[in-house]
């Protein structure tokens, strides 16, 4: 082994191969595609991820964010575009690790959600920033300064309101705020929320009448960092809880459940049926336990009964599942399929998107043969009346070629051949959480 190569062998997993970042921004128009892209498909896939400017962090989730995206219309993609978010954070190189207090110093590297007709990129300690349509960054966005603290990188558009329903958590006090915002965009609510300490609080649940926590031991630690990269550990002694408030209620209508210690960063969705919460789930049995190793998420459900004042949790699958998605309009509402990705041995990336059909138990998978992908977000096809009626979309690396693609497969087929396949003049690291963001009706 030549020394360049003992160099690489030695980074950690984020810093190389197709998740080290990449150093240019770059807009094409002309994309080659393979197959053809549905004509419904009028706006922009849009994913964020990690990328940092230095080609260094201590953690995979440190890195500045970057958005890469490509714009359909009419069965053509118009273009690729990546940007960073410019955020000051970027602007000063500072140390993400001691950017706390000020709210505008965000990585934004987590997700871009649409709402309200504003397209925000987030990350979970800082205010969202906003984006225009071709990925240049306007500023951070505070909800006209009604907003005090972050915003989770999970916020959920409700299926039926259209509200954003988010939380911020801090690693000081306030540990846990809930926000509600109109289908408009106002700022409605804030409620501080009592939890014993600061934890990693990376998304949560909602459903057609109330929000769930989720108060795991993934504990901040300033002391006990070491070399982690982030100042998180696992602490058992902290407890497991679900929180379930009315979507308007406060701090004193929480109802905590207690569960088995476990970590979850994704819930596929949840809904209530039959005078039951449903929450299914990618768990894991621990995370940033020092001397275990991470253990792979599988999916679960977590059925709460309110009246019965108990929690059962049941393991759905044993396979190695994330970046679980169910069709935008469905969330907070009965899902029938999931749709998440499978990891390989090369970690955490796409071999295969599973789809999981809840009702019958069964699973069906999209073998990326080869490349590699991430999380599968749903796109609806027009005039869809079965709910699997519509498409995953989702950036994938092809090794042999050294560079990505946009793949759009068929839903409610997902086991055949990709529908349409749009091929991208550069590679596109593997990142976090994207969005479809439709056209203007
Ligand atoms: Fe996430």
């Amino acid at each position: 082994m030549n020394q360049h190569a003992k160099i690489e062998e030695k980074k950690p997993f984020w810093l190389k191969d197709n998740f080290a970042p990449v150093m240019a921004e770059l807009t094409e128009m002309q994309l080659d595609v393979t197959g053809s892209i549905p004509p419904e498909l009028n706006g922009r896939y849009l994913r964020n991820g990690a990328n940092p400017p230095s080609g260094e962090t201590a953690h995979w989730f440190l890195g500045q964010g970057m958005i890469h995206g490509v714009e359909l219309q009419n069965g053509k993609a118009n273009w690729y575009r990546n940007r960073y978010v410019r955020t000051p954070l970027m602007a000063e190189g500072s140390n993400p690790m001691e950017a706390f207090g000020d709210m505008t110093k965000s990585l934004a590297n987590t997700h871009i959600v649409g709402h309200a007709g504003r397209i925000l990129a987030l990350e979970e300690g800082h205010w969202p920033f906003e984006l225009s349509p071709e990925l240049e960054t306007i500023g951070a966005y505070n909800y006209d300064g009604e907003l005090k603290t972050g915003m989770t990188a999970h916020p959920k558009v409700c299926g039926e309101t259209g509200e954003l329903l988010f939380f911020a958590y801090g690693v000081a006090p306030p540990y846990l705020t809930y926000h509600r915002a109109t289908a408009d965009g106002e700022l409605v609510q804030s409620e501080e929320i009592t939890v014993k300490g600061a934890t990693m609080v990376h998304d949560f649940n909602i459903t057609r009448n109330h929000v769930i926590f989720m108060d795991l031991p993934a504990c901040w630690n300033f002391e006990a960092a070491g070399d982690m990269g982030l100042p998180i550990q696992w602490d058992e002694s902290y407890g497991a809880r679900l929180g379930v408030m009315p979507r308007e209620g406060t701090d004193k209508d929480v109802v905590w459940y207690d569960i088995d210690p476990c970590y979850v960063y994704h819930p596929l969705n949840s809904y209530e049926e039959n005078g039951k919460i449903v929450l299914d789930v990618c768990r894991m049995a621990h995370i940033m336990k020092p001397g275990a190793p991470d253990v792979p998420p599988m999916l679960y459900r977590w059925t709460i009964d309110q009246a019965a004042g108990t929690v059962t949790e049941t393991q759905l699958d044993d396979r190695a599942v994330e970046f679980p998605r169910v069709p935008d309009s469905l969330v907070g509402l009965k899902h029938r399929y999931g749709y998440t990705a499978e990891f390989g041995a090369g970690g955490p990336a796409a071999v295969a998107f599973r789809k999981y059909d809840l009702e019958t138990g069964a699973s069906t998978a999209h073998n990326l043969q080869g490349r590699m992908g991430g999380e599968p977000v749903f796109v609806p096809a027009a005039g869809a009346s079965a709910e699997d009626d519509g498409y995953l979309l989702s950036f994938a690396y092809d090794p042999s070629e050294d560079k990505s693609e946009l793949v759009i497969v068929d839903a409610s087929n997902v086991e055949a051949d990709a529908v349409a396949r749009v091929h991208l003049p550069t590679r596109v690291p593997f990142g976090f959480h994207g969005s479809w963001i439709a056209d203007p009706a």
